[in-house]
């Protein structure tokens, strides 16, 4: 999708479609009454007829107006000026947007209204362009367009009244299309069905990534070194698998060498379980389709460098994906295997289904090499952070409240929000086993806490967050399908880090 930022004269502007924004009550938008003027006052006649009154979402097409260049407008609604905030916006671009495909124009010019609640420009710009190129995706991996269905639209400019506003507004537009780009790579990975989505597609993926931009560079380690570092837990949970495992371990290398900072970099680590079936612990059939979007955490972590390197942020990020499928075997692991982590630690696998941790604790372990700044893990780790949180936020588990509080606070500007949960110590004796230095599960209670207590116990070295995105990475129901969280937060997160203007 084709993103440009346009100023200058709106009346002059030509289009197909040019969208104004019209408060509830019927209150123009400045956009809208500079519009209204060229035309002799045929906008605002429009307006007095009462069909739209502005409602959030309210949607009212016209045509051949005088005096203007655009072939129609759009007249949307915003609802209350007051209670215009990222949210509402949302709705009402959503609904400018569907009515747009209704209609079959894929190309038009949004004057935009001021910046809701708590937003600037940049901000507002940004998060138009992802929701636009959100709502235009389509999978048609394996699957033909439909021909008969609305076509998403193709260009959106954006219309800005000043030279410095047009400059925010110009970056914001290239990070959001970078950010896009990362978001729909992560959908369509986690899409795909799991006998294509296997670990070595990941990595060919990855590897593909590396070609096509400069700074990144990739290395793919196979299980014959994953066997000689000792990473007999990510190992167990491959065995049972006819694919082999890969480690994807990803390179960005933004940061100007001149300058200071602290020389560290940034690490994600994405779980990449490209099918997960349970093992021998096997799961119930209902739904178990779901379970190839088991790898949406390594999904992100390659959506959220391509964004970065869409962006060429002046930043140090290391992504690092433990890939491996999940079956029932002969060679799989079984209730009350023991098996040695690179840490050294060793664990009793109780229920083979809790997989994630055993090939995530390993790749913690890993990345202690890098010194990093910071770790953050994405992981479709638990059903119990859904029962939990339910599906808007994403779990986050920490102990250091700095990082708890950045990770919060880009979340909650990204529109892609996480809710913290305790990681007290309190819940460590949950992990005791007779035979083993931990067990793999918990117990019912306290099932995503559980889990991050046991990550927790490979994350000593550095500063470190676990994102449990089990709910947010992926809807269910008719409309099922990948959603790129947590791209977004992560993006957010970096951008910030590296400093540059917004
Ligand atoms: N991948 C699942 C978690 C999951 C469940 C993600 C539902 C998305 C939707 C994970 O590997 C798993 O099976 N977890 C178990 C842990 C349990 C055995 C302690 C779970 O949540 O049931
Ligand atoms: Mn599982
Ligand atoms: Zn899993």
């Amino acid at each position: 999708m084709d993103f440009k930022i346009k100023s200058g004269e709106l009346a002059k502007a030509k289009t197909p479609c040019l969208i104004l924004g019209v408060y509830d009550k019927r209150k123009p938008t400045a956009a809208l009454e500079a519009v209204d003027t060229a035309t002799g006052g045929a906008l605002g006649d429009l307006l007095a007829t009462g069909d739209i009154t502005g409602g959030k979402g309210d949607c009212l097409v016209a045509y051949k107006l005088p005096g203007i260049a655009a072939e129609r407008v759009l007249l949307l609604g915003l609802g209350k000026r007051k209670e215009l905030d990222r949210t509402a916006l949302e709705k009402a671009f959503a609904a400018a947007l569907s009515r747009l495909a209704e209609i079959r124009i894929t190309e038009a010019l949004l004057a935009l209204p001021e910046p809701p609640k708590g937003m600037d420009l940049y901000g507002m710009v940004r998060h138009l362009v992802q929701q636009a190129a959100y709502s235009a995706y389509r999978y048609e991996h394996t699957k033909e367009p439909d021909k008969a269905a609305p076509a998403p639209l193709k260009r959106l400019a954006i219309w800005v009244d000043d030279k410095a506003g047009a400059e925010a507004a110009g970056r914001a537009a290239g990070h959001g299309a970078a950010i896009a780009e990362g978001v729909r790579l992560a959908r369509d990975l986690g899409n795909l069905p799991g006998n294509i989505c296997t670990p070595s597609y990941l990595a060919e993926q990855a590897l593909e990534l590396g070609r096509r931009y400069d700074r990144l560079l990739i290395e793919i380690l196979e299980e014959a070194e994953m066997e000689s570092l000792g990473m007999g837990a990510l190992l167990s949970v491959s065995r049972g698998s006819r694919q082999p495992a890969k480690l994807i371990v990803m390179r960005y290398a933004g940061a100007p060498k001149t300058k200071g900072g602290s020389g560290k970099p940034m690490v994600l680590v994405g779980k990449g379980l490209t099918f997960d079936a349970g093992g021998i612990s096997i799961k119930p059939a209902a739904e178990m389709d779901e379970m190839k979007y088991d790898m949406a955490g390594g999904a992100s972590v390659l959506g959220t460098m391509a964004a970065v390197c869409e962006m060429r942020l002046p930043i140090d990020v290391i992504g690092v994906v433990p890939a491996s499928e999940n079956l029932p075997d002969g060679a799989a692991n079984k209730p009350g295997d023991i098996v040695k982590s690179m840490s050294g630690q060793t664990i009793e696998i109780l229920n083979t289904d809790a997989e994630g941790r055993l090939i995530l604790c390993d790749a913690l372990t890993y990345v202690e090499r890098f010194e990093p700044a910071a770790v953050i893990d994405m992981a479709t780790l638990t059903g119990a952070c859904i029962v939990a949180l339910g599906r808007h936020p994403s779990g986050l588990f920490t102990s250091d409240d700095a990082l708890a509080e950045e990770i919060t606070a880009a979340g909650e500007a990204a529109g892609d929000r996480v809710w913290r949960m305790p990681l007290w110590d309190e819940y460590q004796s949950q992990l005791d086993s007779n035979f083993a230095d931990m067990a793999n599960i918990g117990g019912r209670d306290g099932g995503a806490i559980t889990a991050a207590a046991f990550l927790s116990r490979y994350t000593k070295s550095y500063p470190w967050a676990h994102l449990d995105i089990a709910g947010t990475a992926w809807v269910t129901g008719k409309e099922k399908g990948g959603t790129g969280r947590p791209v977004p937060l992560l993006a957010e997160i970096l951008i910030r880090r590296s400093g540059v203007d917004t």
